[in-house]
């Protein structure tokens, strides 16, 4: 027997950004997903229903009334495995923090005993209003995950917070809150630091010492943070996209690297570095594009500050610090002897130690897929089997999680 597909419910409440929640539901029925898309009647202004239901193959309405002996908005809750609603209105999050069950997704919202994931979207005004940020705050205090909307361009010529994350990084974010099964928001409250990428240490215009780090460990430590519900300032070296309701700081350079991870990281609860820091920096960044022969083959250079040390050195009580070590073992020591000697060298609680190898290495770099063994300050030793980059974010967490 083919394995049963998670079930979706779709809800699209009526804001411009309706129109993106069509690509949402073609990312999650081209990823195995069975979608229900429930509209509102303002959303069906924006798009019809015909498209919600060609595309879910699925009726699609805001009513109610239609098909009543079915009892849809009670039958469409209990057969979910994950709601979801993008974009969320001010108007929806208020009848739904208020248990307002005038429309067939408000009264599926009242049903449904399965996690909830709201992405809204609204003018930066709506969204600061302090009625919007009470009704955020209700449904977050009963269990509903609300992400922080993107910063960007919004309807017309302004730009500020209240753009709709990307269709892809919500599909993401609804992956890894089904993964975890309906599990707890155990992460809800808390703030967290994650860097990411490998650090661009410029010579000239044009030329800079680099590393492989693709990022991609990193933005799935964000994006499984964001799941499960913490606040999440994402510092990345990295150009891929922004995880969904992630705070994102776009960096390049060790220096720069360093000045945001120190802006967000006092006061958070836990600061995970997986960026690939340089070590070094040229001593001079030169403004124009260095030509051949100039100051011959010799570059200088001068050691950039440890940022993971310096965190430590300034960390407040309580706060978890986690490293990442990729290692390639040599004659003298193995991987994991390697890391042992690097966590007692950093001193903070975890340290995640991967080998990483050239080309068609199994793990660390390019790859969808990882493994490691996170070793504890305390003496533990967690090995997480090759799986995906997701995988063993959760795996980090959950040790950070059980050190909160
Ligand atoms: N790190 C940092 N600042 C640096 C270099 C590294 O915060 N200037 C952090 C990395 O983000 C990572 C950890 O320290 O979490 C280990 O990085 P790694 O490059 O393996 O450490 P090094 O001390 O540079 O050790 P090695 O001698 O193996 O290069």
């Amino acid at each position: 027997m083919p394995p049963t597909r998670p079930r979706v419910v779709l809800g699209v409440a009526g804001g411009i950004a309706a129109y993106k929640a069509v690509e949402l539901l073609r990312q999650l029925t081209e990823t195995g997903h069975d979608v229900r898309v429930v509209p509102t009647a303002a959303a069906l202004e924006f798009v019809g229903a015909p498209t919600w239901a060609a595309l879910s193959g699925h009726p699609a309405t805001d009513s109610p009334w239609a098909d009543v002996d079915e009892v849809p908005h009670v039958r469409i809750g209990q057969g979910a495995d994950l709601l979801v609603v993008a974009p969320a209105t001010a108007d929806l999050m208020a009848r739904a923090a208020h248990g307002l069950a005038d429309d067939l997704l408000t009264g599926t919202l009242l049903t449904v005993r399965c996690p909830v994931v709201m992405a809204p979207a609204m003018h930066t005004e709506m969204w600061e209003h302090p009625a919007t940020q009470a009704n955020v705050a209700t449904l977050r205090a009963r269990g509903v995950l609300v992400l922080e909307p993107a910063v960007g361009r919004l309807t017309g010529a302004d730009s500020g917070k209240g753009r709709l994350p990307d269709p892809e990084q919500i599909a993401h974010v609804v992956r890894r809150v089904l993964a975890r099964g309906g599990l707890p928001l155990d992460l809800a409250g808390r703030r967290v630091v994650v860097s990411a990428g490998g650090t661009r240490e410029h010579l000239d215009p044009v030329r800079y010492l680099g590393n492989r780090s693709s990022g991609r460990q990193g933005h799935a430590l964000a994006r499984a943070a964001v799941a499960r519900g913490a606040e999440v300032v994402l510092v990345t070296a990295s150009g891929l996209p922004a995880p969904a309701g992630a705070d994102v700081v776009r960096v390049v350079s060790a220096e720069d690297l360093r000045a945001a991870v120190h802006a967000a990281a006092p006061g958070a609860d836990a600061v995970v570095m997986a960026a690939a820091v340089a070590d070094y920096r040229p001593v001079e960044r030169l403004d124009h594009k260095r030509k051949r022969g100039d100051g011959g083959r010799t570059v200088e250079l001068v050691e950039n500050p440890d940022v993971l040390a310096e965190l430590v050195a300034a960390r407040s009580p309580g706060q978890v610090l986690v490293g990442f070590a990729a290692e390639t073992g040599d004659a003298g020591a193995s991987v994991l002897e390697h890391g042992r000697a690097k966590l007692a060298r950093k001193g903070c609680d975890l340290l995640v130690v991967n080998e990483v190898g050239g080309e068609g290495h199994p793990t660390g770099f390019e790859g969808d897929d990882n493994a490691a063994v996170v070793l504890g300050a305390d003496g533990s030793e967690t090995a997480v089997p090759l799986g995906s980059k997701d995988a063993l974010a959760d795996a980090v967490w959950d040790l950070v999680a059980a050190r909160l």
